[in-house]
């Protein structure tokens, strides 16, 4: 059984990758800070799966901690999502969110390098590619200067990963994501969002459930159709699926350079109103909204090109938008009726 590294492995997206690669038969240990989660998440995998990954409460920050555990774990591949990912709150606090995503990046990959440990994956974000040219976007789209200290966190660390592959010969891929959203579909695990949700779908959701009073619609003259902003919103299991094809990849050395990027969404662009309506049709909730002005940073419209996931990892987005709405509203109901 290989066995494998989820840095962050108890948040939204790494704790269903667990759940996947569990399913798959690797063998899952987990380091996270717990400051963006709960130790529980290790029980609701459990659930899931009916094994208990190996977990390890760890600061990434804390070099001596990062190589007492590699000494102590022999691992076969390393998926990296331990990071902070709040967009505002890096613009307010840049040198936190350089110290937290780079140093432990940093810190991981010199361990790996140390202990001779190859295959790793980083979680990327579309937010590298800026309001692209042209859509969908393809690998191939320029990465723009960042828009905030997180997005640059995301550039930064892709290069720092590939000057690293060159020069100690490990291999990587950067999976870049579009929006994931959506929760396993048996509630035991999904986004955990603290205080006021800044995205899109756990304020919709908390909206519905009552928690917000409304949702605020940020700006309807943007230049598309109906006149709101248009995302690429993926199931995050589907999300979870790519990083298994990816490591797959990987370790059966099908890679064809020892660092490759590939773009992870649905390749459907959706609008801020059809998410409304969507969630309104599946939930049969009515959704209090207004529209505000538009959002200091955000782009017209994203979604992706998924040709290059789609040939060389082998992998598809295969839930829809509804399924995806839907499992992100169970998962609601049950946070709600929990308080
Ligand atoms: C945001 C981040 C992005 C990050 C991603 C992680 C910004 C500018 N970008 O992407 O860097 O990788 O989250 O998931 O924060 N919207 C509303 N009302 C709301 C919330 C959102 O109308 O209360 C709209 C936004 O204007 C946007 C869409 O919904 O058009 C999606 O927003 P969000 O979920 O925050 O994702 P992004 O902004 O695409």
């Amino acid at each position: 059984m290989k066995k494998i590294l989820v840095t962050g492995g108890l948040g939204f997206i790494g704790s269903h990758v667990v759940v996947e690669l569990q399913n798959s038969e690797f063998e899952v240990v987990i380091i996270d800070d717990l400051s963006n989660t709960n130790v529980e998440v290790l029980d609701n995998i459990e659930k899931i799966t009916n094994i208990k990954p190996q977990f390890f409460q760890i600061d990434l920050r804390k070099k001596e901690l990062v190589q007492d555990f590699f000494k102590n774990n022999q691992l076969d591949g390393v998926i990296h999502f331990a990071a902070s990912k709040a967009v505002g709150e890096s613009v307010e606090k840049p040198l936190d969110y350089y110290e937290n995503n780079i140093n432990a990046l940093v810190y991981l990959l010199q361990e790996m390098d140390k202990n001779n440990i190859d295959n790793f994956i980083f979680s990327s974000s579309c937010t590298v590619y800026g309001q692209a040219d042209e859509l969908p976007i393809t690998e191939n789209a320029p990465v723009k200067i960042a828009e905030s200290p997180y997005g640059n966190t995301k550039q930064i660390g892709e290069e720092i990963i590939q000057d690293s592959c060159k020069a100690y010969g490990f291999n990587a891929i950067a999976l870049r994501y579009f929006n994931p959203i959506g929760a396993h579909e048996s509630t035991n695990i999904g986004e955990l969002p603290l205080g006021v949700p800044q995205n899109l779908i756990p304020f919709v959701t908390q909206t519905a459930a009552g928690i917000r009073k409304e949702l605020s619609v940020f700006g309807d003259d943007y230049p598309t159709l109906d006149g709101t902003a248009i995302r690429d919103y993926i199931h995050v299991v589907d999300l979870a699926k790519a990083h298994v094809s990816a490591l797959q990849r990987l370790l059966k050395k099908e890679n064809k350079d020892n660092f490759e990027f590939f773009n992870i969404g649905t390749g459907k662009g959706t609008s801020v109103l059809e998410i409304v309506q969507t969630f309104e049709k599946v939930t049969g909730k009515k959704l209090n909204y207004k529209i505000v002005d538009r959002r200091p940073g955000d782009i017209t419209a994203a979604y992706a090109d998924t040709t290059k996931a789609n040939i060389e990892l082998n992998w598809k987005a295969e839930e829809t938008l509804e399924a995806a709405l839907l499992s992100a509203w169970k998962w609601q109901q049950k946070q709600t009726n929990k308080e």
